[in-house]
């Protein structure tokens, strides 16, 4: 599974960064209850058929694509299936209504 997004996808696996690798960021402006925004625009790419996990907190180095760094918050990563290549707009902002999908919610930020 490869695509040409901005960030490499990855499928969860053990290779994952451990808390305590973290960024002092991470943990020093981390709010409990509200995901960090990684980006006020889409991730728009081309993804190839497979499966793939949407950064839920924020948090993620690449801001569309899970990369372990939830572990330190109450965040889970959501997994989405592509069915064949295509264009996508994933959302960065983690306000859309429709993850992991963009639906303009980035706008009113
Ligand atoms: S980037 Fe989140 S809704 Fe557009």
């Amino acid at each position: 599974m490869t695509g040409s997004c901005h960030g490499l996808p990855r499928t969860e696996s053990s290779s994952y960064r451990q808390p305590k690798d973290l960024p002092k960021h991470i943990v020093s402006h981390y709010r409990e209850d509200k995901p960090n925004i990684a980006a006020n625009h889409p991730n728009v790419c081309e993804l190839e058929a497979g499966t793939y996990y949407w950064c839920v907190c924020g948090h993620s180095q690449n801001g569309s694509f899970c990369d372990g760094s939830h572990k330190t918050t109450p965040f889970t990563p959501q997994k989405f299936e592509i069915s064949e290549t295509q264009k996508v707009a994933i959302c960065q902002c983690k306000q859309t209504k429709n993850p992991p999908y963009c639906d303009g919610s980035h706008k009113v930020l």
